[in-house]
């Protein structure tokens, strides 16, 4: 089979990350006799400069016709006094919109040696291996009524926490799934004591426990949720839940593992996905050599995984990964006393080195 992928490169540090994930996907497959087919298209500031907006049409056909979509990072001070439905990062909205993503997934992994930027302690660090599965399409952020009103004369702000019994089942049935492939644990998380779309949140998580019987299921209250995850993140495998309480837990989850630099993502629907780092464009370090490349490296794991069903390279890639950590190379955002300080391409090489080791 040919494997055919979008490549969005972007703006700022996206090209130098995005070529280093694709070195390591062109050897992969010369190494297994897998065919990975790319072809790029611009998005982003990039795209402002050369076609006059974020998301060409011909971006969007790319990525529609591709098998998955490879994002580097879009935006830059360049554009930044631009009005924000002209920004780069609209060029994001649009695409996540139209590729019709429901679920975003995002890994939080402790790597060995610990990464000293971590904020937990080390004993309960140790071991974090987990995976955020945040809905995307629904909740607060999009329920009508919405906005400002006046009611008895005095200004009143609305927002409508709403979710369809359609759309919890997609995104609760993408989160058994993902458990599957991992260690079988699936947490969800609302705050059904208080909120309805929280009481039918957890009705449906009950009624599709049953089609998935090898997954132990917990339902955790979201502050609790955000306690434990500081307290005993090992414990973790898969937490689902909706956009808000996803967005907030996602960005705790990503800060206990210390480095942004690392962390990729998949945004899944039912017949597209795209993968990027969860990091921005960089621009303070663009052009230096110096950006680590694992999230987006990483990225391409989860591509293998969820959108090829290519488990066994999938893996392959996240060792190398390990494996050339473990080595001791380090990108300066990662970097610690004793390591070897590499930049971008070193940082490549070594994965690939590592790649050919297993
Ligand atoms: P950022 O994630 O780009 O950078 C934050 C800090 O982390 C910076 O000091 C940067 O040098 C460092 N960093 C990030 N990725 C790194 C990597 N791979 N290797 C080494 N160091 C890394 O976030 P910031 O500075 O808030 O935003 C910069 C631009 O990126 C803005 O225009 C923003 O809108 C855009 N952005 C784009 C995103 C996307 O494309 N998905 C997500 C977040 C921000
Ligand atoms: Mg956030």
């Amino acid at each position: 089979a040919v494997y055919k992928i979008a490549v969005l490169k972007g703006d700022g540090i996206g090209p130098e990350i995005v070529n280093s994930a694709l070195r390591v996907l062109k050897r992969l497959g010369e190494l297994s006799g897998v065919s990975f087919e790319f072809e790029e298209g611009l998005i982003g500031g990039i795209a402002i400069d050369q076609k006059g907006e974020p998301l060409p049409q011909e971006t969007l056909e790319l990525c529609l016709k591709a098998d998955a979509v490879l994002l580097g990072a879009v935006g830059g001070p360049k554009w930044d006094n631009l009005p924000t439905s002209k920004r780069p990062e609209k060029g994001l909205l649009q695409i996540r919109k139209a590729l019709d993503l429901y679920a975003n997934l995002r890994p939080a992994k402790v790597y060995e040696p610990l990464i000293s930027a971590s904020p937990l302690k080390e004993e309960v660090a140790r071991g974090t291996d987990f995976i955020v599965i945040r809905e995307l399409t629904g909740d607060v952020y999009y329920g009508e009524p919405r906005g400002i009103f006046i009611e008895n004369g005095k200004r009143v702000g609305i927002n409508t926490m709403k979710y369809t019994e359609d759309e919890i089942r997609r995104v609760v049935k993408k989160a058994f799934e993902v458990a599957l492939k991992r260690r079988k644990k699936l947490t969800s998380v609302d705050k059904s004591n208080v909120l309805e779309v929280s009481g039918l949140w957890r009705d449906i998580v009950e009624e599709e426990k049953k089609n998935y019987p090898d997954v132990e299921v917990e339902h955790l209250y979201v502050d609790n949720c955000a306690m434990q995850i500081v307290r005993r993140p090992s414990s973790f495998d898969v937490i689902v839940t909706g956009n808000i309480f996803g967005d907030i837990l996602s960005d705790e989850a990503a800060v206990i593992t210390g480095s942004l630099g690392m962390l990729p993502s998949a945004s899944l629907g039912e017949k597209y996905a795209l993968y990027e780092p969860v990091h921005g464009s960089a621009p303070d370090i663009a052009g230096k050599g110096i950006a680590n490349p694992i999230a987006t490296i990483l990225s391409t794991a989860m591509m293998l995984r969820y959108s090829f069903n290519l488990e066994r390279l999938a893996s392959a890639i996240e060792r190398a990964v390990e494996l050339t950590l473990q080595k001791g190379y380090r990108t300066p955002d990662i970097y610690s006393e004793g390591c070897i300080k590499v930049g971008t391409e070193q940082m490549t090489d070594a994965i690939i080195n590592s790649l050919e080791e297993i």
